[in-house]
């Protein structure tokens, strides 16, 4: 009898989401604090990419931090943005590394859902055709719902970010089984967004207390986090915040 090793999980990459950071800045104006600097320091923390939304309020990032992320990063940028043609001429004007898309409504705290991808097939598969021929990779978020992945693999995107927001809310709120349920759904989808050849993503609302179980999940190749961090920050720094995240993702890899 033979012992069987199991492969090594591939590296699972972690993006620190930055919006947060301008989120302080703008809440006073002015240019402190920097998420341009913050990027920066993901990038010495072990961060493996930075992600910024440029929302059509501009609530947070501006044009101009784009700007700036674009001329000084040396790690991908991946630029989430709303499927709109302004924000479609800013990101072929950029060319960031990855586009991102994501529903948005203006009076919305944070991204509530996925995107809808299947209601609206034809015409994202219209908009996302120049995005790839510009070189950029084109992400959908999306729910754990097996019609939105067929739909984000019919239209062409070459990845999926799975919307963990759901398994995060239900954790914070002691909803143990519903949480389980989540998480039952995202390890599902997970394995088959990969069975169709989609590189899959998640995030939103993870924290130190619910990263572990979605690290873990072999097929998510990245994951993309930020609220948390940024307020993290407030008590440890935003290195040390990183640097845990990390630890935390990659003892759950292993
Ligand atoms: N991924 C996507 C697509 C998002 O829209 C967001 C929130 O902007 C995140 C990840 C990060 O979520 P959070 O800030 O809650 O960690």
């Amino acid at each position: 009898m033979t012992n069987h090793v199991p492969a090594p999980l591939g590296h699972l990459r972690l993006g620190v989401n930055i919006d947060h950071v301008a989120t302080v800045r703008n809440a006073r104006g002015g240019e402190w604090p920097d998420p341009v600097r913050a990027a920066l320091l993901a990038q010495q923390s072990g961060a493996d990419g930075i992600t910024a939304h440029l929302r059509e309020d501009r609530r947070h990032i501006s044009d101009h931090d784009i700007e700036r992320l674009m001329d000084t990063l040396s790690l991908p940028l991946n630029f989430e943005m709303a499927a709109t043609d302004e924000m479609q001429k800013i990101a072929l004007r950029h060319r960031p590394h990855a586009v991102c898309l994501v529903p948005e409504k203006r009076e919305e705290r944070t991204t509530e859902g996925g995107l809808e991808v299947a209601r609206e097939e034809n015409r994202l598969a219209h908009f996302i055709a120049p995005l790839r021929d510009a070189g950029c990779r084109v992400s959908i978020f999306i729910a754990a719902d097996p019609r939105q992945i067929e739909a984000a693999h019919r239209i062409g995107a070459e990845v999926i970010e799975l919307h963990t927001g759901a398994y995060c809310d239900a954790h914070a709120e002691g909803r143990f089984d519903e949480r389980d349920a989540e998480l039952g759904r995202l390890r599902d989808m997970a394995a088959f967004a990969h069975s169709l050849g989609l590189e899959v993503h998640a995030g939103h609302g993870l924290t130190y207390d619910t990263v572990a179980p979605v690290a873990a999940l072999p097929q998510v190749m990245e994951l993309n986090i930020g609220h948390f961090l940024v307020g993290e920050a407030i008590f440890t720094g935003l290195g040390a915040a990183i640097a845990e995240m990390r630890r935390l993702m990659d003892a759950a890899r292993a």
